[in-house]
């Protein structure tokens, strides 16, 4: 480990690597003196059940993989003779679940809810002679979850050594109560503590820096501390003509907060921040900046596919790429605070962060007994989790649980919302406070409803329109669709003909990908939803990716998602590029569906879809013209809001009225091999082309590299997309080979993956089959090592491919 002798006053240290793993848990672990030599090394984020195996009879809602147990981690580390006489706390980002930490035999802390972040102090456990030996014991037993959540030290910690006077973790907090182009308003309070033994007088000096680093506003004062006071100091400043935190301008400033005693600096911290005002108004929906802002949201689990819930900040970034590209500019973090490496991104990259903490205050919250533990547990984990993040300009509000069916018929429910709304404005005065509310059903008369909703800032509902009957029960809430659709789809699968309804399943255990399949609406009527509605701030997707477990609507048969717009992988599915055409108004989108290979169907009907953002387009099979198809205006009519959302029941075409606005289709095209072409139109004008081919036989792999200079700090990733061609270049759409991967020099295989939601092929080996012709293989790469990294792959026939990336 380098330890940094650095002039802040505060040493920050990664303290990820050469951590020991086994699973399981004996009393003999916690001694120093245990011989853990043949457990794994690991650097931690490390989710010790991604690996597996699957267990076909394990429960396909948590992804049939060995999360529940107890496992342990082991860590050797000495301290360096400037930590003597200092304060050293452990940060650990998220442990799932319930972690006790033990420091050469001892305790020293724990906590319990996976998805928070918690510190230590080690001080008083530490020996600052000799190594040390931290013990993390690890135990899912008691956690209840309605999806995969991982298991393990699956997010970063860090080790702090802080002079005895210094600023506590969380304890600063920068607000902007009043913004505007000519002067904004920064109002920050700054928590200092002295742990030493001394009564200290000394200076507390807050900088805010601009995005280009200089200095525009400043602000010092002096405090006297006595021996284990903690005190909150706060400065008043204003910036001039500020530039503002916009999802287009995500413009971030720094704060830096120095405790100085003279001339000597005993803590220095910086926090950035945005100036920017948000507001959620009753009949128009969110503002920021002073402008409606129609939010385009997807909710997000927090596992990241073949990775499992291991937070590697590169996934989170792709994800959100690929996210931004389809026109996303706002996330829910369903139903769990995230990493917060994760709102640092969303900061930087412009998105806007619905940021929830809790499903449903029972198992999934961690609690046995919930009517007894809840207001602890809740108080607890709401300190942790806002003070980190509340200085988040992302952040737009904050959400207590998720169709919690507690707060409608338990009396402590009820009594929770109040708790929750009083405690997180204690912590946040800033920020509206929020649920995600379900269908209106029996289980409360709306009177009562409304009273026990009342102290919310705003509401979310999730599906059918209900937020238009709250709108009647709580006439004074801004409103947010905070889930929506919940389509179903298979990458790359088709049936013919189309399903007479919504819910009928494919005895394949996959979904169509005709987009006419879902467990409430399809995305066009969502999409008509939010265009006739504008009270509403917008619509959160039922969900951006799949995610591990939850494989409605083959619960048992499977074990990820079939929810997501994107597969396991990040790879899009057809829906993604039906979003696209509709929410990114930037970029232009033509899709073509299905893919050109039926050799069963020639003669026989194939239909044709396709996604675009143009409005009108002709379609050619072989040269000849299928027809030219145009969008239905936006307002032709032909909805009847009260009947559309009918679950289980829907013959597929009964939404063809609203789906004919934003789609277009030819369905009763008769299936030749060869080339079809769509030309697209907009306003009357060509915008482009778009075709696809019938592939000939299998001829090449080909693999296409997200990125190809990685840094070389053991936790950057290269995404390599695998696909199999024809030797042409077509997709051999039905490829279904299996693969090895290889991978050499300054990186490793971290996971595989290709988005089939029955596959039970391992995650983590160097195998892994081809589906509807592609397949992902994520590659890690190794602290310090850098130089070349050669991936290569075969199908054990004679197709294979290879190719080079570098790490720095
Ligand atoms: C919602 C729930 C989500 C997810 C979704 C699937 O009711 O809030 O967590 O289960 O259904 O459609």
């Amino acid at each position: 480990m380098v330890w940094a002798n650095n002039q802040t006053g505060r040493t920050v240290l990664d303290f990820n690597d050469s951590w020991r793993f086994a699973r399981g848990f004996s009393e003999e672990y916690l001694k120093t003196g245990f011989n853990d030599s043949d457990w794994l090394t690991t650097r931690v984020p490390h989710d010790w059940a991604i690996s597996g195996p699957f267990d076909p009879k394990a429960d396909g809602k948590t992804g049939k993989l060995p999360w529940k147990g107890e496992g342990c981690y082991r860590k050797s580390f000495t301290l360096p003779a400037e930590a003597r006489g200092k304060r050293i706390i452990c940060l650990f980002n998220g442990v799932m679940c319930s972690p006790q930490v033990f420091v050469n035999g001892k305790k020293a802390g724990e906590w319990d809810y996976g998805y928070n972040s918690f510190f230590v102090d080690l001080t008083e456990f530490v020996d600052f002679d000799r190594e040390n030996v931290m013990t993390v014991h690890v135990n899912t037993g008691n956690f209840a979850s309605r999806w995969y959540p991982g298991a393990g030290i699956y997010r970063k910690v860090t080790l702090l050594i802080l002079d005895q006077i210094h600023m506590p973790v969380w304890g600063t907090f920068v607000t902007t109560p009043s913004v505007t182009k000519d002067l904004s308003a920064v109002d920050v309070k700054t928590e200092i503590v002295n742990k030493g033994a001394q009564k200290k007088r000394v200076q507390v000096v807050s900088a805010i820096l601009s995005p280009a680093g200089n200095q525009v506003a400043g602000h010092s004062q002096t405090c006297d501390l006595d021996p284990n006071q903690t005190r909150e100091l706060q400065s008043a400043m204003t910036v001039d003509k500020p530039d503002l935190w916009d999802v287009d301008n995500p413009i971030l400033y720094t704060l830096r907060t120095t405790i100085k005693d003279g001339t000597t600096i005993l803590d220095q911290n910086d926090t950035p921040f945005g100036i920017r005002k948000m507001e959620f108004t009753v009949n128009d929906g969110f503002h920021l900046n002073g402008r409606r802002v129609q939010l385009k949201g997807v909710n997000l689990h927090h596992d990241h596919g073949p990775l499992g819930a291991a937070f590697l900040p590169r996934a989170m970034q792709r994800q959100i790429e690929i996210m931004k590209d389809m026109g996303v500019n706002a996330i829910r973090t369903s139903h769990n605070m995230p990493d917060p490496g994760m709102l640092d991104l969303c900061d930087r990259m412009g998105i806007l962060v619905f940021c929830e903490g809790f499903d449903k205050w029972d198992g999934t919250m961690g609690l046995k007994s919930p009517e007894v533990e809840f207001k602890a547990a809740m108080e607890r984990n709401a300190v942790n989790w806002i003070r980190r993040d509340r200085n988040h300009p992302s952040v737009m509000l904050w959400s207590m649980c998720n169709e919690n069916y507690r707060i409608l018929t338990t009396p402590w429910g009820a009594e929770g919302i109040k708790f929750c709304v009083d405690l997180y404005k204690k912590l946040d005065p800033t920020r509206p406070v929020c649920l995600a509310d379900f269908r209106r059903d029996k289980l409360l008369k709306d009177a009562e409803r409304a009273q026990r909703l009342q102290p919310l800032d705003i509401m979310g509902w999730n599906y059918q329109r209900s937020y238009a009957a709250a709108r009647k029960m709580l006439p004074d809430k801004p409103l947010i669709y905070s889930e929506s659709s919940s389509a179903l789809s298979t990458r790359g699968y088709y049936e013919f003909p189309h399903p007479a309804k919504m819910h009928v399943w494919s005895k394949s255990h996959q979904v169509e990908s005709y987009d006419l399949s879902g467990r409430v609406d399809l995305p066009e009527v969502e999409f008509a939803r939010m265009a006739a509605d504008k009270y509403v701030a917008g619509e959160f997707v039922w969900s951006g990716f799949d995610y591990i477990g939850e494989p409605t609507p083959f619960d048992q048969d499977a074990c990820s998602s079939y929810y997501g717009i994107v597969d396991l992988c990040g790879i899009p599915k057809d829906r993604f590029f039906l979003y696209r055409s509709h929410w990114n108004e930037k970029d232009t989108t033509m899709h073509i569906l299905p893919d050109w290979n039926w050799p069963d169907r020639v003669g026989r009907n194939v239909p044709v879809y396709v996604y675009t953002s143009g409005d009108e387009a002709e379609l050619f099979l072989n040269g000849k013209s299928m027809g030219k198809r145009k969008k239905l205006p936006p307002d032709a009519g032909g909805e009847d809001w009260e009947k559309l959302p009918i679950i289980d029941g829907l013959p597929a075409n009964a939404n063809y009225g609203i789906v004919d606005r934003y789609r277009l289709r030819w369905e009763d095209v008769i299936y030749q091999p060869g080339e079809l072409k769509a030309v697209v139109y907009k306003n009357g004008r060509k915008i482009g082309e778009k075709t696809v081919r019938t592939a000939g036989p299998a001829e090449k792999i080909r693999l296409v590299t997200d990125r190809t200079v990685l840094k070389a700090d053991g936790d950057d990733l290269c995404y390599v997309l695998v696909e199999m061609l024809d030797k042409d270049g077509n997709l051999c759409s039905k490829a279904e080979d299996m693969l090895t991967f290889k991978v050499e020099g300054a990186a490793k295989l971290a996971g595989v993956g290709n988005g089939n939601s029955t596959s039970l092929d391992s995650f983590t080996d160097d195998k892994h089959p081809l589906f509807f012709g592609k397949a992902m293989l994520i590659v890690r790469t190794i602290k310090g090592l850098k130089g070349p990294v050669k991936i290569s792959v075969h199908n054990g026939k004679a197709n294979a491919a290879e190719v080079t990336i570098n790490t720095m």
